[in-house]
């Protein structure tokens, strides 16, 4: 790792890339390269001399800001394309900004980001370069962040806006990151789209001309839609080679990721708050700060790029108390009981999970104020002693008696109309004067920016927390932002509301972790309609759909992991049929599917045949064993989902041991046999797959490859026996197809 500055030139090295960029005769910072490593000197005298005659700032008609690689565009002095900063002064009332270099400066280690969730300082170093540039005219000043970390090929980009002069001015784009690829089009865009129950689904197209772009407008949502993640990608890139560069933003609200190609095949790739909506006023003396965006290059494919981001996930965006330490085990009554619950009940089904080797009971919604329905009660953060007569103090105390670690659910930023808290305090909903607010799931939202409704959730969550024992808590929110507006607001600021919105969120979050470090968040939104390295700074791990499916669980984690780790994805175990399609599936596929995230059952341990308890049991124990495994192993994407065959699996750091997931989502008479290359073990190691009852050569399983028995006959009894179901067509009338199985690879 490295910042090298020779004749105007910038050069980062990561352990194996370089990103270049430097000062052009205007004072432009120009975009270099971005990709594998160059050597320290490289001069790259020859790349981007455009040979093309444009309008140009200057009297030299080869500079064309449409036409070279800009580091921080802006629109309006000859670059036609969207740019990062887009700012409206309140004297002229024009948009033009012509940045140019001031200074530099480089800091050791990384920077905080004032009420914005960042990347953490760890032992690993790391160094930032500060590129300060300056438009004199209007009195702006922006410095461009860029930190570079040993352990990592993930470079971070931020910037901070400063208003130096004397005009008040607009910020109506203030995007954070901008990659602009020279005279190259030859790429195709990866993206993570979806909707409640169907999160994260991989869609991979060409890139054609013109911009096209991934936004949220959800407000409070990053990822209801689409996933603030992006990936190019070179069209013959795979799991295991080509290029590919990800990015991914550090903020949980409305995000902006725009791709734009140019006809002469310039290509520009940027990242930052969605523009749309968004204006923000920056008066003389103030500064703006943008989220932070990452990216990260990899010639050697998907895979490799996705490890790189889950390493870095792992090391500098998780709380370091919950990098290492072992998530529990959970079970949620949420699909076993819905809001149809009281204290027997629930003890009842804590007892029955301790018993099953569970290591934390969470209780879900329902638990508060009258709540029977989602129609009421929302705000009103006080036991309902109905169904909890002794409250949470009472019933947490009785699950730690038995043993286990409790966890609660709030919905914090929202409000029913049927609540205590509405009938005292109506202005606290979000809504537009002229309009009745629109309702989602009967439900309203806090206006967050509010100090009072801060204070108010802080302390009543607060005191739930410190009265009862509770290790656990799941943060949901079930719906998006309308009417969006404040009452606290003037009226020229209206459009700063959802930033707003956020950064009191974040400020909130900062103050209840503070406040008690030892207790577990796991972030939820309606599913995985939330998930994003935002919440994630807070919250270490991510409810990834409230589609708890097997298969369709496949596409979920799939998609997910292209961005996020194991570690962050919350997975469990449900009922057959499932809830949300109706499908069956055997318990041994459907944990097999969950075993490659946090883990946990949500079901009612009371309902299931003794059997089946038996299997579940077995699964825990296995996934006690395997969890540091799963969890600080690396992940590779073997088979995709979108074949009938779908795998993948963990191999640890050493490379000693794998586990490996492969389900098979339709059978079919006298199928052709399925073959599985494990991925990077050592060549010339020999290893065991018991559960084949085979030894093998490592070059020979990442080579030849692992043939799949033809049904579970021939799979051998092993621990992870409750993790395989692998039927031939009609041996089982009732799961006839959606095979699994998982099967562990030692060194022997
Ligand atoms: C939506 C979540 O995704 C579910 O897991 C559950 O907590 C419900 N909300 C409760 O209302």
């Amino acid at each position: 790792m490295s910042i090298s500055i020779k004749n105007q030139q910038f050069h980062l090295q990561t352990p194996t890339t370089s990103y270049i960029m430097d000062i052009i005769s205007t004072g432009e910072l120009r975009h270099l390269y971005y990709g594998n490593k160059l050597h320290q000197d490289a001069k790259l005298e020859h790349t981007n001399l455009t040979m093309v005659l444009a309008e140009s700032p200057t009297k030299d008609r080869t500079i064309s800001y449409y036409n070279i690689s800009r580091e921080y565009p802006s629109y309006g002095r000859s670059d036609y394309r969207e740019g990062s900063i887009h700012i409206q002064n309140d004297q002229y009332g024009d948009t033009i900004i012509e940045l140019e270099y001031l200074s530099h400066y480089i800091i050791s280690n990384c920077p905080s980001l004032k009420n914005l969730p960042h990347i953490r300082n760890t032992q690993d170093k790391a160094e930032t370069l500060v590129i300060t540039m300056i438009d004199k005219s209007l009195g702006l000043e922006i410095d461009l962040y860029y930190t570079i970390l040993e352990e990592s090929d993930v470079i971070t980009r931020f910037s901070i806006i400063k208003n130096t002069g004397s005009m008040n001015l607009k910020i109506l784009s203030a995007l954070s990151l901008s990659l602009d690829i020279c005279c190259d089009k030859n790429w195709e865009l990866i993206t993570l789209n979806g909707t409640w129950g169907r999160e994260r689904k991989l869609e991979r197209s060409p890139i054609s001309y013109g911009a096209h772009y991934i936004s949220s407008t959800q407000g409070n949502s990053s990822s209801s839609l689409h996933n603030p993640f992006g990936m190019l990608v070179r069209p013959y890139t795979t799991e295991t080679s080509g290029e590919a560069i990800a990015t991914s933003l550090i903020y949980s609200g409305n995000h902006k990721l725009n791709v734009e190609l140019t006809p002469l095949d310039n290509l520009r790739l940027m990242l930052g708050i969605n523009p749309f909506d968004f204006n923000w006023s920056l008066n003389p003396g103030e500064e703006f700060t943008t989220p932070q965006a990452v990216i990260c290059y990899s010639s050697q494919g998907m895979g490799s790029v996705s490890r790189e981001l889950h390493h870095f996930v792992q090391n500098r965006i998780i709380n370091p108390k919950w990098k290492d330490h072992q998530r529990y085990i959970l079970i949620n009554n949420w699909e076993g009981t819905y809001f149809d619950f009281n204290e027997d009940k629930i003890l009842a089904m804590a007892e029955e999970a301790k018993k099953l080797g569970i290591e934390l009971f969470v209780l879900d919604d329902g638990w508060f104020g009258h709540r029977d329905n989602d129609f009421t009660s929302l705000g009103d953060w006080f036991d309902y002693k109905t169904k909890l007569p002794n409250g949470i103090k009472g019933l947490s105390q009785k699950i730690s008696d038995l043993g286990l670690k409790f966890g609660l659910w709030f919905e914090p930023e929202m409000i029913s109309e049927d609540s205590d808290l509405f009938k005292n305090h109506p202005e606290w909903r979000i809504e537009c004067p002229r309009y009745i607010p629109c309702q989602g799931r009967n439900q309203y939202v806090l206006d967050m920016t509010r100090k009072d409704v801060q204070d108010y959730l802080y302390e009543k969550i607060s005191s739930v927390l410190e009265e009862s024992t509770i290790h656990y808590v799941k943060w949901d929110k079930n719906r998006n932002l309308t009417d969006i507006m404040s009452r606290e607001l003037p009226v020229n600021q209206q459009k700063e509301f959802v930033h707003r919105y956020m950064l009191s969120l974040y400020q909130l979050f900062d103050r209840l972790i503070t406040k008690f470090p030892d207790i577990l968040f796991e972030s939820c939104s309606a599913g995985g309609n939330r998930f994003d390295l935002g919440m994630l700074y807070y919250m270490p791990q991510t409810w990834a759909s409230d589609n708890t499916d097997a298969i369709q669980r496949l596409d979920i984690q799939w998609g997910s992991s292209m961005g996020y780790p194991l570690s962050s994805i919350g997975s469990h175990v449900s009922e057959s049929p499932n809830h949300q399609t109706g499908r069956y599936a055997s318990l041994q596929l459907r944990g097999a599917v969950a075993l490659f995230g946090t883990f946990g059952y949500e079901l009612d341990p009371l309902k299931i045949p003794l059997k089946e308890k038996e299997i579940i049991k077995q699964q825990i124990h296995a996934f006690k064993k395997y969890r540091t495994l799963i969890s600080q192993g690396d992940f590779y994407r073997i088979q995709s989902p979108e074949t009938n065959v779908c795998s993948w699996g963990v191999v640890s750091s050493d490379k000693t041991e794998a586990l490996i997931m492969v389900t098979r989502i339709l059978s079919s008479a006298n199928p052709t046999m399925i073959k599985i290359n494990i991925p990077n073990l050592i060549s010339s190691a020999l290893y065991s797959v018991d559960e084949l009852g085979i030894t093998a050569y490592g070059n020979e399983l990442m080579n030849s490859g692992l043939w799949m028995p033809v049904s579970n006959e021939f799979i051998k009894n092993t621990e992870l026996s409750c993790f395989c179901s692998w039927n031939r067509s009609g041996i089982d009338p009732c799961f006839p197809d959606f095979s699994g199985m998982v099967f562990h690879i030692k060194k022997i």
